[in-house]
C-alpha cells in the first residue's frame, strides 16, 4: 500500500480535498491533486504536505476534456479518483484510465456517466482494471445499508432508505460546472420505488403526496420523494422476499422544493445554454432559503420476520457535514480496495463491491454517528 499513488481529479474541490485529507490520515498513499487551476492544485498540495509528514502530495493541472493530457497524467499513478463535476467527460476520463491500465473510482450521480461506463464494462474487465462507480453517500451507501441490515432478519420484507441533506449552501464555494451538472441530473431523475414486489414510477404524484419519514434528532418528520439509484436495482434479487424498497430523498428548503424544483422538472427539455441561468436560480434559492438545523442523515426503516415474529429495525447514520459524509464512505471503500480484499476486475458499484460490516465499522471509526433501534424490544443499541 505504501507505494500506491492516487490522482484525485477535482482534488481541491469540496469533496476532493476531504478525500485527500482522510486518505493521507488513513493510508501511506501518495497523492496527485488535479484540476484545471495549477495554482489551486499546488496550493492544496502544499497545505497537505504541511499537515501530513512525508511530502506525499503534488499538484497538477488537468482538464477532463483533454484525453491525451489525462492519459499522460494517469500513466504516472496506480489509480484515479474522480471527485470533479466532469460526468460530461466520462468517456475521455474512463478511456484514459483504461489506456493507462489504472483503477478508477468516481462519486458522480449521472445517468449519462452510468450508460457510458456500462457500455465499456467488457473492456474494463478484459483490461483487468477495477472500476468503481457511484461512490459517496448517495449514491454509494443506500444499497450497502440494505445489504448490511438484511442478515439481521430471517426474512426482510420492507427496507426504505431516506436521506436528509440540510447544508449551509451559502458557505460552500460550489463551482459553476458542479451546479450545472447537479441541476441537469436533478431535472431528469427517475421517481422509481419498488412497491408490492415491482418497480413503479411514482412521478409528480409523489411530490403532491410525499412519503414522510421520522429522522428524529433536530429534523423530526420530513417529506421525501423516491429517487432511483442504480445500486437499488439489484436489491430485490439479492434479498428474496423483499416487497418494498427504494431510496427516498429529502427536501432542501420550502422555496427550492415547492417553487424551483417543480419549475426545473417542467422545463426538462431546455437547450444547454439555458442550464446556466437555471443553475443560478437554483443556487440563489439554496443560498437564500436554507436555514439551520444543518446536518446529513441516512435512515433505513426495515421490517420483516425473525424466529416467526415480526421485527423492525431503524438504522440511522449522521454527520453534521455533508461533505465529510460523502468522503468517508469513499475512503472506507478505498481501504478495502487498497488491501486487495475488495479488488476485482470489471465495473462495480460502490454499494455492491464493499463488504458492508467492515464498511460500517470504518464509517463509525471515521466519525459517522451510527445507531440502530430494535423496535420489538425497545432496545436502543449502537451497532
Ligand atoms: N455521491 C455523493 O454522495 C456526492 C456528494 C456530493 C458531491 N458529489 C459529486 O462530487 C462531484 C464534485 O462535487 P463538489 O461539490 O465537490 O464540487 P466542487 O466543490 O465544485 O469541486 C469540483 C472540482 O472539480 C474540478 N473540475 C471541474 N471541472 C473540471 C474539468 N473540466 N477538469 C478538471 N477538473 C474539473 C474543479 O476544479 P476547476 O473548476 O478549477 O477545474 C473542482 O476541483 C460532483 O459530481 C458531485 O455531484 C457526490
Amino acid at each position: 500500500m505504501s507505494e500506491t499513488s492516487i490522482l484525485i481529479l477535482g482534488g481541491y474541490g469540496n469533496t476532493g480535498r476531504l478525500l485527500a485529507d482522510y486518505l493521507l490520515q488513513e493510508t501511506e498513499v501518495r497523492l496527485v491533486i488535479a484540476g484545471r487551476s495549477i495554482e489551486k492544485a499546488r496550493g492544496m498540495a502544499a497545505h497537505l504536505n504541511l499537515k501530513f509528514p512525508g511530502q506525499r502530495v503534488t499538484g497538477l493541472s488537468i482538464d477532463a476534456s483533454d484525453q491525451a493530457g489525462l492519459r499522460a497524467a494517469f500513466s504516472q499513478v496506480d489509480m484515479v479518483v474522480v471527485a470533479a463535476s466532469t460526468s460530461a467527460f466520462v468517456r475521455q476520463v474512463a478511456t484514459a484510465a483504461l489506456d493507462a491500465r489504472v483503477d478508477y473510482l468516481d462519486v458522480q450521480y449521472s445517468t449519462h456517466k452510468m450508460a457510458v461506463l456500462q457500455a465499456m464494462a467488457p473492456r474494463i474487465e478484459a483490461a483487468g482494471c477495477c472500476f468503481i462507480t457511484d461512490g459517496g453517500f448517495h449514491p454509494g451507501l443506500p444499497a450497502a445499508l440494505i445489504r448490511y441490515i438484511a442478515p439481521y432478519f430471517d426474512r426482510l420484507e420492507s427496507a426504505r432508505v431516506g436521506s436528509v441533506i440540510k447544508l449551509d449552501w451559502s458557505g460552500l464555494n460550489l463551482g459553476q460546472a458542479t451546479l450545472v451538472e447537479f441541476i441537469s441530473e436533478f431535472m431528469d431523475f427517475q421517481m422509481l420505488a419498488f412497491c408490492d414486489g415491482r418497480w413503479q414510477q411514482t412521478g409528480l404524484v409523489s411530490m403532491l403526496k410525499p412519503v414522510t419519514m421520522d429522522f428524529g434528532r433536530e429534523f423530526g418528520r420530513q417529506y421525501t420523494v423516491p429517487m432511483f439509484l442504480e445500486e437499488m436495482r439489484a436489491i430485490p434479487k439479492l434479498v428474496p422476499g423483499l416487497r418494498e424498497t427504494g431510496f427516498y430523498v429529502g427536501g432542501f428548503n420550502w422555496f427550492t422544493d415547492w417553487i424551483v424544483s417543480p419549475l426545473l422538472m417542467l422545463v426538462k427539455v431546455v437547450p444547454d445554454r439555458s442550464l446556466r441561468p437555471l443553475a443560478r436560480l437554483f443556487r440563489w434559492s439554496l443560498n437564500t432559503f436554507s436555514r439551520p438545523p444543518y446536518g446529513t442523515m441516512l435512515k433505513v426503516e426495515a421490517h420483516g420476520q425473525e424466529d416467526g415474529q415480526a421485527k423492525a429495525i431503524n438504522l440511522t447514520l449522521y454527520h453534521p457535514d455533508g461533505y465529510v459524509f460523502t468522503a468517508v464512505p469513499v475512503v472506507a471503500t478505498l481501504l478495502q480496495l487498497l488491501d486487495g480484499s475488495a479488488r476485482k476486475p470489471g465495473l462495480h458499484l460502490q454499494a455492491h463491491i464493499v463488504e458492508p460490516r467492515r464498511l460500517m465499522r470504518d464509517l463509525a471509526r471515521l466519525g459517522i454517528e451510527i445507531s440502530g433501534i430494535k423496535e420489538n424490544t425497545n432496545d436502543h443499541a449502537t451497532l
